[in-house]
């Protein structure tokens, strides 16, 4: 939610920040603003109501120069979006201009506060209090605007990444964090270019990424100033100096771009089979019939003498949480529970020592994920990450963990993260399962066998499934949709029916097939298309039965089978093939069609794919 970006150094601001802007405009898109200080000292903020597109047009005759300069794309919380409220927020004599991500929860009582005391308001936003505390207390307090927003940032409850510009001083940058994230660029030569100093801001690497590898990740109550000189001084709230840690950034440029595809949504979907190429790759031993995970190696015995696991998650990885629960269950003989995580922290649930809490996150971001963690640590748990975001939030604050390694996912729907998971959570429970010894050797060696090879069916599916295009057309005047799977295609059925509903707007659901009869049976008319995922394996004849249970009542089917099958075939008005593959594995293969469906289903409507209204990429707010 929200991304901010920042710039201090030789070069024009604006450039880098917009094209910083649109690099994070998966973050939220529903106003953006920039600001800059130019060469004559004035503090220019420009916002607008829309896309980052929107305010580069409104900009267009307006003075852009200056070489330091924040800049915000927003997903609003508090305050509808339009420009007023959109970021940078003026304080009030204009010296100071602010960006912010997260939410600042005693905003009321802080605004009250500073209107008792003469400063006037001009936005809905909690934001606009921040900009004016800051502003209040280095009036009061006589102080320099570093130690004002240590002072104001301590009566400040909520999470916040913010950046700061002060007319006064056009040669530092000042900025904090607490619960959002926030990353420092360290121009070449440690922040010193050819001699020349320079800093960049980023919610995350991507806007930074393009001109240095060199990055430090602010802490949590952490401020830190920078100037043209190159100098960079991190202090927590309490004015302790904190030694900023450089880290590389192993990020290849050209994953940023779109590559030929219309969307990025769609360059992901076909990503896939070389993205988990990737994420197996030194792990999947097919040689040695092994699976390796450093992150498992390190704390065998955490695993193997664990009570329980915990999974924690929202959305879609929640989604693949619930086929990792099925598999560590099934191989490696660990009960599992799996948490909302936004249900998880708030609710009190029992955690004991021996309990491994896994948090499964693409952007390592995830708020609720976040603090259920943090809730589980607190009752000693050892925590483990999933992610894909390296460097981000939950990887730091886990004890041990694997990154998907599926490279940057920009579409906000999420489609190779959930695949990346899934064969992640699978190589977990192979993992675990061989230092328990709970599967013979002979099926451990055709479960590492087979699983290699997914990439490469998954490769025959999105070959074999063209023409979803066309069939999509058909499906438009839908208003509901029924997502049916049982086992591990349950899960499926649920990720279905969320990526139809968050891109294309089309109301949908995904149950257990069987539960159909307790109830959702009654929604089945002429008009509901219901998607069933039916391969020939395990539950196949119990699935046929459900098939025609819908069919009698005119249902439209749209079925997932096993290449070659005739029976569901013969039953469905559409059908996509995958190719046969164990139960487990099904769902990696099963939700490529899915994906496609509900990517050519928002096409066919007009949707914005990549940007669904409402919704953004990492949700860093409750
Ligand atoms: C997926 O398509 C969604 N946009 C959303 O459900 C997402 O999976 C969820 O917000 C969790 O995000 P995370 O994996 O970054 O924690
Ligand atoms: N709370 C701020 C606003 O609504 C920032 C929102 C966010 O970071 O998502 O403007």
């Amino acid at each position: 939610m929200c991304g901010i970006v920042g710039y201090i150094g030789e070069q024009e601001a604006y450039p880098i920040l917009i094209k910083g802007l649109h690099r994070l405009e998966y973050r939220g898109y529903d106003s953006a603003g920039v600001s800059m200080i130019n060469k004559a000292g004035v503090l220019s903020v420009y916002k607008s109501k829309g896309k980052v597109s929107a305010l580069e047009a409104s900009v267009a005759d307006k003075d852009i120069s200056g070489t330091i300069g924040i800049a915000h794309t927003r997903w609003a919380t508090h305050g509808e979006p339009n420009a007023t409220n959109a970021h940078p927020h003026f304080s009030q004599s204009k010296n100071l201009s602010l960006v912010h991500n997260g939410i600042i929860e005693n905003y009321k009582s802080l605004r009250t506060e500073l209107e008792k005391n003469g400063m006037t308001f001009c936005s809905e936003t909690d934001t606009e209090v921040l900009v004016q505390l800051i502003e209040y207390t280095q009036i009061t307090h006589n102080c320099d605007l570093y130690t004002a927003v240590q002072l104001a940032l301590k009566s400040v409850i909520g999470a916040y990444a913010i950046a700061i510009l002060d007319k006064r001083n056009p040669d530092q940058l000042i900025c904090a964090r607490k619960g959002s994230p926030l990353i420092i660029g360290v121009g070449a030569n440690n922040g010193k270019k050819n001699g020349k100093a320079e800093f960049f801001l980023g919610s995350d690497a991507t806007p930074i990424i393009e001109y240095t590898n060199k990055v430090v990740y602010l802490q949590d109550e952490e401020i830190a100033i920078m100037n043209r000189e190159g100098d960079l001084r991190i202090t927590n709230l309490s004015n302790v100096k904190q030694t900023p840690q450089l880290h590389t950034l192993q990020m290849n440029l050209d994953e940023l771009e779109k590559g030929g595809y219309a969307h990025f949504m769609l360059k992901e979907i076909y990503e896939q089979p070389s993205a988990l190429k990737i994420c197996t790759k030194g792990r999947l031993n097919v040689n040695d019939k092994d699976v390796l995970l450093s992150g498992i190696i390190d704390h065998k015995e955490k695993f193997v003498n664990a009570r329980r696991i915990i999974i924690c998650a929202c959305g879609t990885s929640w989604h693949s949480a619930l086929i990792g629960k099925y598999f560590i269950e099934e191989a490696a003989q660990i009960p599992v529970e799996v948490e909302y995580a936004s249900e998880f922290r708030y609710r009190n649930p029992v955690i004991f020592p021996d309990d491994v809490v896994i948090a499964v996150s693409q952007s390592g971001e995830t708020a609720d994920t976040l603090a259920a963690i943090q809730l589980a640590k607190s009752k000693g748990a050892f925590l483990y990450g999933i992610c894909n975001v390296i460097g981000s939030s939950i990887p730091r604050a886990t004890d041990s963990g694997t990154y998907l390694h599926v490279g940057p996912e920009i579409g906000v729907a999420s489609t190779k993260a959930f695949t990346g998971q899934v064969i992640t959570l699978i190589m977990l429970g192979l993992a675990i399962a061989k230092e328990k010894k709970t599967l013979s050797d002979e099926l451990f060696h055709m479960l590492v066998d087979e699983l290699q090879q997914i990439p490469d069916k998954m490769q025959w599916t999105l070959d074999h499934n063209k023409g979803i295009d066309q069939f999509a057309q058909m499906f438009t005047y839908a208003r509901n949709f029924i997502y049916l799977g049982r086992g591990y295609n349950y899960p499926v059925a649920l990720e279905g029916a969320l990526k139809l509903k968050e891109i294309s707007y089309i109301h949908a659901e995904g149950y257990p097939a069987a539960e159909m009869k307790h109830g959702p049976i009654a929604l089945i008319d002429e008009e509901m298309p219901v998607v069933v995922i039916a391969p020939k394996r395990g539950m196949y004849d119990k699935i046929v039965s459900n098939i025609q249970e819908i069919k009698s009542r005119k249902g439209k089917i749209i079925s997932v089978v096993t290449e070659g099958d005739t029976i569901v075939k013969g039953m469905s008005d559409y059908c996509f093939e995958i190719p046969d593959t164990r139960d487990c594995y099904v769902p990696l293969l099963a939700i490529l069609p899915l994906q496609l469906l509900s990517y050519y289903v928002a096409i066919a409507k007009g949707r914005n794919v990549d940007q669904p209204r409402n919704l953004a990429k990492s949700v860093t707010v409750e």
